[in-house]
C-alpha cells in the first residue's frame, strides 16, 4: 500500500547492491511512495551487483561513490542534486563490510590495517557523507539522514566481530552530527537498529543462522524483514517524524527488550 509519503523529495541511497539488500528494499518503496533519488554504491558492486536493474525499475540514475572517498562523495552530491533538479531531503547509509569478518580473523586476532579498512567503509563513511552534504548545502530544512546498525553496538554478539566497534562509532557519529545539523539546518540524523537479516553481509556473519533463528525466538513479533525495514524507514524520511532526531531506533520486533522467551525456556528445561 502507498501513502504518498515523499511526494516531491528527492534523494541518495546508498547500498544496494542486490535483491536482498536493505537498501533494495527501500528504493523500491521510497519509489513507490512518490520519492525520487540516485542509486549509489562503490564502484567494484557496480560490477557484481544488479543495481542497473533497480534503477530501471525505479527509474533512478546510479552515480558510483566509493563512500571513503570525500572527492567521490563531493562528486555524487553535486551530480545528484543537479539530476534530481534541486536540494535533497532525504540520505540512507546502508553500508557496511569488515575485512577482519572477511578474511575469518577472530576479535582476538584482528589485523589492524584490515580494522581500519573496516572502521573506515562502515563507520566513518557516515561521518564524511554528512560532512560532504553539510558543506555543499545540499539538504533541505526538515530532510531525514538514516543510517542501519546493530544492536552489536551495545551488547556483546562474539562473532559479530570489530563490526561491532563499528556500529558503535557510527551510532555516536549520528548523535553527534545529528546536533549540528539540527541545530543549523533543522536536519534530522537516526540510526536504526535492525533485526540480523538474510543479506550478503548479513550472511558474512559466522554462524549466521543459528543467530538468525535465535533471535527469532527471543523476538515477541518475530525478526523485521528487510521490508519491514524499508516500511520504517520511510516514516523516518516523512514529514510525520520531523522532531525525531540523534536516536538509536530499535527495529527488532522486541528482541532488545526482551530477556528471555518461552520458547528459548522451553529448549532449555529437562
Ligand atoms: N543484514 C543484517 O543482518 C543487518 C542487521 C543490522 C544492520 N545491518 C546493516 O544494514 C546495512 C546494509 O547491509 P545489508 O544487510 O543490506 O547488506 P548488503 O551486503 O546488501 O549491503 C552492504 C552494502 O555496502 C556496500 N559497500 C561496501 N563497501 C562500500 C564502499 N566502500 N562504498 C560504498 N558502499 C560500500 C556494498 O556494496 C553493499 O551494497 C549495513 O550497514 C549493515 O551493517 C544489517
Amino acid at each position: 500500500m502507498a501513502f504518498n509519503l515523499l511526494k516531491g523529495k528527492r534523494g541518495i541511497i546508498f547500498g544496494a547492491l542486490d535483491p536482498n539488500s536493505i537498501a533494495w528494499k527501500t528504493a523500491e518503496r521510497v519509489h513507490e511512495e512518490g520519492g525520487i533519488f540516485v542509486l549509489s554504491n562503490a564502484p567494484i558492486a557496480m560490477r557484481m551487483g544488479q543495481i542497473k536493474d533497480l534503477a530501471a525499475q525505479t527509474n533512478s540514475e546510479i552515480i558510483a561513490a566509493d563512500a571513503t572517498s570525500e572527492e567521490d562523495l563531493k562528486n555524487l552530491i553535486s551530480k545528484s542534486v543537479e539530476l534530481l533538479g534541486g536540494k535533497l531531503d532525504f540520505i540512507l547509509h546502508s553500508i557496511g563490510m569488515s575485512v577482519n569478518v572477511r578474511k575469518g580473523r577472530a576479535y582476538t586476532d584482528e589485523k589492524y590495517d584490515f580494522t581500519a579498512k573496516g572502521w573506515d567503509v562502515s563507520a566513518l563513511s557516515f561521518h564524511k557523507v554528512m560532512q560532504s552534504l553539510y558543506k555543499a548545502d545540499a539538504m533541505n530544512e526538515w530532510g531525514s539522514i538514516v543510517a542501519l546498525t546493530y544492536m552489536a553496538a551495545q551488547r556483546t554478539f562474539p562473532d559479530y566481530n570489530d563490526m561491532a566497534d563499528n556500529k558503535a562509532y557510527l551510532e555516536s557519529v549520528a548523535r553527534s552530527f545529528g546536533y549540528f545539523y539540527g541545530k543549523e539546518k533543522n536536519v534530522r540524523v537516526n540510526t536504526i537498529s535492525q533485526s540480523p537479516t538474510a543479506t550478503t553481509a548479513g550472511q558474512g556473519v559466522k554462524g549466521f543462522d543459528g543467530f538468525i533463528s535465535y533471535a527469532e525466538k527471543m523476538s515477541p513479533l518475530g525478526n523485521a524483514t528487510a521490508e519491514d525495514c524499508a516500511n520504517y524507514t520511510i516514516t523516518l524520511f516523512s514529514d510525520l517524524t520531523k522532531k525525531v532526531t540523534m536516536q538509536n531506533l530499535f527495529h527488532d520486533g522486541g528482541f532488545s527488550n526482551t530477556g528471555v522467551s518461552q520458547e528459548i525456556i522451553e529448549k532449555f528445561s529437562n
